[in-house]
């Protein structure tokens, strides 16, 4: 892999992303397809990876994702998106879906998610990414609990 390219910081990847659920995104109570969330994740989590990578991503894994709360047609998502730690040419970018009523304004979280995305080149091949520079404890905690995540990932990863 060639030498990796300046540090950025998670400001640089923060990623806000609104959607409206509409009927067709609903079953039949109403309440949204899982499958179009996991959507919206991923592409949240992409969009923060190539604003740190700045180039090409490709998902590798996504976490366990817990669904909790019902969200139904009308209601509004929001989701924020960012990258958590920068390892070598894969990054963990954390997804926090919330749900935004659209009378009253009440949000809730709808759901959390940790996905990995990978950094490519033009051949598709994985290229080292930007150092993430952590500004403050919180950051650092972020980073810190990333790394002891992809730990357990990469314990877990199935080999082809
Ligand atoms: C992403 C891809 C190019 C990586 O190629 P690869 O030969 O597996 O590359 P490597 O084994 O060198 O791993 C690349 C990185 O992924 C990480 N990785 C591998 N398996 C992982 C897993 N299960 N979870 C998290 N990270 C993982 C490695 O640690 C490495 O990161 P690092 O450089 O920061 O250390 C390849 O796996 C691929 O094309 N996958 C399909 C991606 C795709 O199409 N996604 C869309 C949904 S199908």
């Amino acid at each position: 892999m060639p030498s990796r390219a300046p540090e950025r910081q998670v400001e640089e990847s923060r990623v806000v992303m609104t959607e409206i659920v509409l009927p067709e995104d609903t079953n039949h109570r109403g309440s949204i397809f899982g499958g179009r969330v996991l959507a919206l994740i991923d592409k949240c989590a992409a969009v923060a990876a190539i604003r740190h990578a700045r180039g090409e991503v490709l998902t590798i894994s996504m976490d366990t994702v817990e669904f909790r709360n019902p969200v139904v047609a009308g209601q509004i998502l929001i989701l924020n998106g960012w990258i958590n730690a920068a390892f070598g040419s894969s990054m963990e970018a954390e997804v926090e879906v919330r749900s935004e009523d659209p009378a009253s304004g009440a949000r809730a979280l709808t759901t959390r998610a940790y996905v990995t995305m990978v950094a490519v080149d033009d051949n598709g091949r994985p290229r080292r990414v930007p150092r993430l520079l952590a500004m403050d404890d919180e950051e650092l905690r972020r980073a810190e609990e990333a790394t002891k995540r992809r730990k357990i990932r990469l314990q877990n990863a199935t080999s082809s």
